[in-house]
């Protein structure tokens, strides 16, 4: 038995998972426009999240939702590569979902993979200081890595990380290789700037989403051990506000 604060939601497919948390979204837009003000979300890259994007961009097609009232944090960019490679986070945040809906790219904020080696501790100490002066994220939108990353947190990992450097796990590079560099493990940076897990703890909601059996191992670890080092997402069952938005393969051990 779990003391877990996290709440599960599990749906058939991610398509039907994902209709809630893009009308949750919606909802937190418009509420915030009708009182003149910024609705702040933090995104996440990976496979995982593209279903939402391409919900929240219907939602913007066919139902009229703005973003000009957005402002976003994005978690994590790879080291090293420049917004314009076609594998950095902010590439594939704009052709995935900014491209496609009236959100003003100068205030979407992704880590800088380019900045040099000694201007990277300056650059991530902006990055959680332009996250509070935005006034917090509203709703944090999370992926899972098979090592329980969440962002590029790999274990071990303690629960008060800042946005810092890290260095990619070999499982974490070999899933990104498949996934993503047409599965050149050499092409896959193994360095990274991700927020800490103590970032992505400060947002008001967090909501975590996984599909498919290969992360039902990690769900069940995420949800059901203790908080500990060596699954970094186990320590958002310390807080108050986490939603796990699961399709029935990943529920499939919990
Ligand atoms: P995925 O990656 O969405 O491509 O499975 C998730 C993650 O590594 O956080």
């Amino acid at each position: 038995m779990s003391t877990s604060n996290i709440v599960t939601k599990v749906s058939d497919t991610k398509e039907e998972a994902v209709k809630a948390v893009a009308a949750e979204i919606a909802a937190l837009i418009r509420a915030r426009a009708a009182e003149g003000k910024e609705a702040v979300l933090g995104l996440a890259t990976g496979s995982t999240p593209v279903v939402l994007y391409k919900e929240l961009i219907r939602l913007h097609k066919e139902e009229g939702l703005s973003f000009k009232n957005v402002t976003s944090f994005n978690l994590d960019e790879y080291y090293g590569l420049p917004g314009t490679h076609d594998q950095s986070y902010r590439y594939f945040m704009n052709t995935e979902l900014f491209d496609h809906v009236d959100i003003d790219k100068a205030k979407t904020h992704v880590p800088d993979g380019t900045v040099p080696a000694d201007k990277v501790a300056e650059m991530c100490e902006k990055y959680d200081a332009d996250i509070k002066a935005a006034g917090g994220i509203d709703i944090q939108i999370l992926g899972i890595g098979r090592t329980g990353h969440i962002g590029f947190n790999e274990p071990p990992c303690g629960p008060d990380t800042r946005t810092h450097q890290v260095t990619l796990d070999e499982i974490t590079i070999k899933d990104n290789a498949r996934l993503f560099f047409h599965d050149k493990i050499e092409e896959v940076p193994t360095s990274a700037v991700t927020m800490g897990v103590g970032t992505i703890l400060e947002s008001k909601k967090i909501v975590l989403l996984a599909w498919g059996d290969n992360k039902a191992d990690i769900i069940y670890r995420s949800v059901c051990e203790a908080p500990n080092e060596n699954c970094p997402a186990s320590w958002l069952q310390n807080h108050p506000n986490c939603v796990f938005v699961l399709d029935k393969a990943a529920a499939a051990k919990l």
